[in-house]
């Protein structure tokens, strides 16, 4: 499994791609409003993320019909080469996505819910598909289960094209054990969830007895 970090921070960025670990960032609208961001300043903060990490960088198109959708897509793609054009998982999302795949742009289809919806966002061409898991938990139905369905379901059928599901919405260290175990190809986390996936009280248990034990040989020279 991959790790994304699903944020536009630029500070959580750099510290998560410090750690080694990371294969791409996925942002959305309410991520960049988040840290305050503004419409001028959206395509710069998008090639300065492209900057930070080499991997699939996720930016939303987010007009209405298909041809709002595809005229952002084009013009989220030449920011850099390692743009990724998000788009819903609609109809308008559909047609828009076909259009920039046959142009050779990588989409990413969001806000996908169930497996009739991955299997058409495949269909249409999606480079990769976002189920969301947390937003079922939300309104106590089980995501893992619902994004178990999804997988499973990709796995019976040849694409024609490359198909990487991103395990998304995910809140919780859980969260992303279930996903990999699923097999999911992806993780998208905020960095929240990042840093609780690192932590293990025993591990710190453990180190606080490696360097007691190790003041102890200090003590003995
Ligand atoms: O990548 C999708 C993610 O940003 C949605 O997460 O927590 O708003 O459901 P959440």
């Amino acid at each position: 499994m991959k790790f994304f970090l699903d944020t536009a921070d630029l500070d959580e960025i750099r510290e998560a791609a410090s750690w080694g670990v990371l294969s791409g960032v996925t942002t959305n609208p309410s991520l960049y409003a988040r840290i305050g961001g503004k419409l001028a300043d959206f395509p710069a903060h998008i090639q300065q993320i492209c900057a930070l990490v080499t991997g699939p960088i996720s930016a939303e198109a987010t007009g209405e019909g298909r041809a709002d959708l595809i005229a952002q897509g084009r013009d989220l793609a030449k920011l850099a080469p390692n743009v990724v054009v998000k788009v819903p998982t609609t109809v308008e999302g559909l047609a828009a996505t076909r259009v920039l795949a046959d142009e050779g742009i990588n989409v990413n289809m969001t806000l996908c819910f169930s497996v009739p919806q991955a299997l058409l966002a495949a269909r249409a061409g999606a480079r990769y598909i976002s189920p969301f898991v947390g937003r079922f938990d939300d309104i106590s139905e089980d995501g893992i289960a619902a994004l178990t369905d999804v997988v499973g379901a990709l796995e019976n059928y040849d694409f024609g094209h490359p198909v990487e599901i991103i395990a998304a919405s995910l809140r919780s260290a859980n969260h992303v054990t279930q996903a990999a175990l699923i097999g999911a190809d992806i993780a998208t986390v905020p960095f929240g969830v990042l840093k609780k996936l690192v932590a293990h009280p025993l591990t710190d248990r453990g180190l606080k007895a490696f360097e007691a034990d190790w003041q102890k040989v200090i003590d003995a020279q």
